[in-house]
C-alpha cells in the first residue's frame, strides 16, 4: 500500500468548506512519538469551531481533530511501549501542529498519552471515547479530586458509596463519559438528557435519567438527589449551567463545568473549569500518567462503553455534512466517525 498522505486543510481565516481532501505531508515521528495509519477519526464540537471561529489554529493551512484509533506505523525514538502494527486510540494534542490532526490518512500522536485496544473494541468503537475521556476524567479526578476507582492492584475499584452526583446532558460524548466514569467510581448517577436517550444513558450506569426540557426540572432533581454536592454541566450552553446550580442542595458544593460561562455562580459553589488540553501541558506529565494507567484499566476490563458510531461516507469527503450536523445541534447520542482510508482525491 502507497503511504502517500491524505488529508484535510484549513487554508486560511473563516474557510467555510473543509472538503475535498488533498495531499498532505507524510510526517515523521520525533521523540516519544508515534505515526499511526488512522483507520477511523472521530467528530468533536471543537473540530468546526476551530474552522468557524480559528481559535487553536497557530499557523495555516492547518489540521483538525484529535480523537483516533488507528495502527503504528512508525516508531519515533525512545518509543518502546508499541510495536509497528498495534492497535492504538488517542486524545492528540488539541491546536498544536497540522501532524497531530487526525483528519488524514497518517497522524503523529504522543505515545505517553497513548493506549492499545483492547480486541473486544473496533477501530470505530474506541474512536468515540478518547475526547470524552480526559474530559470526564479530568473534571472528576484531577478538579474535583474524587478519588481514583483503582484498588492498589489496579483493578477496578469503586472508592464512593452511593453518594449523589448529576451529569447534566448524559447523552452527548462528554456527558457520556462523564456518567461512567461518576458510576464506576461508585456515584449514585443522576443525568439528564432528552426522553428518545433515557434508555441509553441508563444503559451507561445513571440511576435515573430526567427530561432537561422539563419546567420542574430543579425540582425533580432536588426530590432524588438529596443533599447533592457534585454535578458536571457536561452542556455549557442553551442555560444548562443556570439550571444545574440550584439543582446543587449541599451547602459546599463543587461543579465542573466545560465552557466559560455568564451564568451568576451562589457564593458557596466552587466551579472548576475543564479545559481537555491540559493533558499535554508539561507540568502534568504526572497527572497524565495517572489517569492513562485508569483509562487502559478501564478499556482492558470492559468497563467503557464506547458511544453508538454513525459512520460518513466518502472518507473525509464528508466532513462539511458532519460538521452541519453539529452546528444544527442534530447530533443526538452518537459519534460521528470518519474512516480517512476511504477518502479518493
Ligand atoms: N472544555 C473542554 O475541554 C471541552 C472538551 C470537550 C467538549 N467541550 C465542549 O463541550 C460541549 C459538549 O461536547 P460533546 O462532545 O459532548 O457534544 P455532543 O456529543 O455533540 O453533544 C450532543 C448532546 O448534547 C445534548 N444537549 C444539547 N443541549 C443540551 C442541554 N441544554 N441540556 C442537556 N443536554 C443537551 C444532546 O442531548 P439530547 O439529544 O439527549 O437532548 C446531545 O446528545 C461542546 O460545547 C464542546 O465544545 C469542551
Amino acid at each position: 500500500m502507497s503511504k502517500a498522505n491524505v488529508g484535510l486543510l484549513v487554508r486560511e481565516p473563516k474557510q467555510k468548506k473543509l472538503a475535498p481532501a488533498a495531499p498532505v505531508e507524510l510526517w515523521e515521528p520525533e521523540r516519544g512519538e508515534v505515526r499511526i495509519r488512522v483507520e477511523a477519526a472521530g467528530q468533536n464540537p471543537a473540530d468546526w469551531k476551530q474552522l468557524d471561529w480559528n481559535f487553536a489554529v497557530p499557523s495555516f493551512p492547518f489540521i483538525l481533530g484529535v480523537d483516533v484509533a488507528g495502527v503504528v506505523d512508525k516508531l519515533g525514538d525512545g518509543v518502546t511501549k508499541f510495536k509497528v502494527g498495534d492497535r492504538v486510540m488517542t486524545m492528540t494534542h488539541f491546536g498544536a501542529a497540522s501532524k497531530h490532526g487526525v483528519y488524514q490518512k497518517y497522524s503523529v500522536v504522543t505515545a505517553d498519552a497513548t493506549i492499545s485496544i483492547p480486541d473486544s473494541f473496533t477501530f470505530d468503537q474506541a474512536a468515540t471515547i478518547p475526547a470524552g475521556f480526559w474530559t470526564a476524567a479530568l473534571g472528576i479526578f484531577t478538579l474535583i479530586q474524587i478519588p481514583l476507582p483503582l484498588s492498589q492492584a489496579k483493578r477496578v475499584y469503586p472508592k464512593v458509596e452511593g453518594e449523589p452526583f448529576l451529569v447534566w446532558g448524559g447523552s452527548g460524548t462528554v456527558g457520556a463519559l462523564t456518567v461512567q466514569l461518576a458510576a464506576i467510581s461508585g456515584f449514585n448517577v443522576v443525568a439528564t438528557a432528552s426522553p428518545r436517550n433515557f434508555e441509553y444513558v441508563k444503559s451507561l450506569g445513571a440511576a435515573k435519567v430526567l427530561d432537561y426540557h422539563d419546567a420542574d426540572i430543579v425540582d425533580q432533581i432536588r426530590a432524588v438527589t438529596p443533599n447533592l454536592r457534585y454535578a458536571f454541566d457536561a452542556i455549557c450552553d442553551n442555560g444548562s449551567t443556570a439550571a444545574m446550580l440550584p439543582s446543587l442542595s449541599h451547602s459546599n458544593p463543587e461543579a465542573a463545568i466545560i465552557n466559560d460561562i455568564k451564568d451568576p455562580v451562589p457564593s458557596n459553589v466552587k466551579i472548576h473549569r475543564v479545559g481537555v488540553g491540559a493533558v499535554y501541558r508539561e507540568e502534568k506529565a504526572e497527572e497524565r500518567a495517572r489517569l492513562l494507567e485508569l483509562w487502559d484499566v478501564l478499556m482492558k476490563e470492559s468497563k467503557i462503553k464506547p458511544l453508538p458510531v454513525k459512520i460518513m461516507p466518502d472518507g473525509l469527503n464528508s466532513i462539511d455534512a458532519g460538521f452541519d450536523l453539529m452546528r444544527q445541534g442534530k447530533v443526538s447520542g452518537q459519534k460521528i466517525v470518519y474512516h480517512p482510508w476511504q477518502t479518493k482525491i
